[in-house]
């Protein structure tokens, strides 16, 4: 099955800077995302996006609601449609007239399985942070006190050991990081500071 989705352009330049609510983004997840577990993976996602587009971006409040929506919505239909993965959330989006380069990051989440290149800033910290925030948050489940005096230096053993959350592809934190021009212990730490809050 491939996720292909054959095509480099989505939305159009005459929707820059629609989005959608946060009570409407709120409303697709709950109708979309029946397990628990995917929704906090987006809500985190989200919330790091959102962050790191104010705190290291400087990115105004309506720009940084724009990448923490491209988060919020980047495995939207992966539930329940798994064989229409990224296809089916792009198509939606695009039908309620978004702004393209949030679709276009949500495109290129995973580049290998959906052939699009993370190309603008907001592209490539989604790929970064969608599967680094993934071992993060499986690294704090096994710690008593979550993220709470959890320290880069345990973080990085984790991510060098490649039974632990050996779903996560370390070969994708790798490249993520290289793109976005940002050092993993740099990301980790983020992480660490934030992650915790997203609920
Ligand atoms: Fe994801």
């Amino acid at each position: 099955m491939s996720l292909h989705l054959g095509r480099k352009t989505f939305g159009d330049i005459k929707n820059a800077g629609n989005v959608l609510t946060e009570e409407q983004v709120s409303t697709l997840l709950n109708e979309w995302v029946l397990n628990e577990r995917l929704k906090l993976h987006m809500l985190q996602v989200g919330g790091l996006m959102g962050a790191w587009a104010k705190k290291v971006e400087n990115l105004s409040e309506t720009d940084a609601w724009r990448w923490k929506m491209a988060g919020l919505l980047h495995d939207a239909d992966w539930d329940q449609w798994p064989d229409q993965h990224c296809k089916k959330i792009i198509e939606h989006l695009e039908s309620l007239n978004i702004d393209p380069e949030l679709i276009r990051a949500i495109a290129s989440h995973g580049h290998i399985h959906f052939g699009v290149e993370p190309v603008t800033r907001m592209d490539k910290m989604l790929y970064a942070f969608d599967e680094l925030s993934g071992l993060m948050h499986a690294y704090s489940l096994m710690r008593p006190n979550g993220y709470e005096g959890m320290e880069r230096k345990g973080a990085m053993k984790r991510i060098k050991e490649k039974t632990f959350a050996a779903n996560v592809s370390r070969e994708d934190i790798r490249d993520a990081c290289e793109r976005a021009e940002v050092s993993l212990e740099t990301l980790v730490d983020f992480i660490i500071a934030h992650q915790g809050s997203f609920k």
